[in-house]
């Protein structure tokens, strides 16, 4: 991998980076557990395997000193009343931040500490999001129509790890409620 400085662009509308070394498709099937309310999950799944999300890589060597960049884009829709999301996760290097600016869209980066601190960050266009270390993130698309786009940037080392936020889910989720959006507790949330 060339050790040139580069520059992309990131094209509106649809924000697809010109430089992309991977993309990521996630679909319903591979968020199994992390919906709240499983027999929506399942009636929907029976439907369709519906793309939820989608991510674009820019590719550097996964070593300390380099950065991971990329665009997330989060698709429109529920399931019952939870907004489609990321799976979200810890990075394996807990100790590592990342940083994200908004696009497009609309929606929330839900996070939370080890310990169970909890945070929920709204994003709109031109936000810029700073994603302290060891906070797991998970982002949320409220608006109905667009696509929440979220450009990223972390060190490259950091690695994921999925399965603590694969166990329990984070500690708050994002519903659409009988007055719109509410961030409500999750019941199936706890510190072991
Ligand atoms: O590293 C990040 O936080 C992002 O690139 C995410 O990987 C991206 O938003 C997709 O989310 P997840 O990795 O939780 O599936
Ligand atoms: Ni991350």
């Amino acid at each position: 991998m060339s050790d040139l400085p580069f520059t992309f662009n990131l094209p509106l509308p649809h924000v697809v980076p010109s430089r992309v070394d991977n993309h990521i498709e996630r679909r319903l099937s591979a968020m199994r557990g992390q919906f709240l309310d499983e027999a929506a999950y399942q009636e929907m799944l029976a439907q369709d395997d519906r793309l939820i999300y989608e991510v674009y890589e820019v590719k550097r060597p996964e070593v300390s000193g380099e950065f991971l960049m990329g665009v997330s884009i989060v698709h429109p829709g529920k399931v019952g009343s939870e907004f489609f999301m990321t799976k979200g996760h810890f990075h394996q290097v807990l100790a590592t931040a990342e940083v994200y600016y908004c696009l497009r869209g609309e929606g929330y980066m839900v996070m939370e500490t080890p310990e169970g601190e909890a945070c929920v960050e709204a994003l709109i266009p031109g936000s810029v999001l700073y994603v302290p270390p060891r906070w797991a993130h998970r982002s949320v698309c409220t608006s109905r129509l667009e696509d929440l786009v979220t450009f990223f940037a972390y060190p490259a080392e950091a690695g994921h790890d999925y399965g603590t936020i694969e166990q329990q889910g984070f500690r708050k989720l994002v519903v659409e409620g009988a007055d719109g959006i509410q961030i409500v507790d999750n019941p199936r949330w706890k510190v072991d």
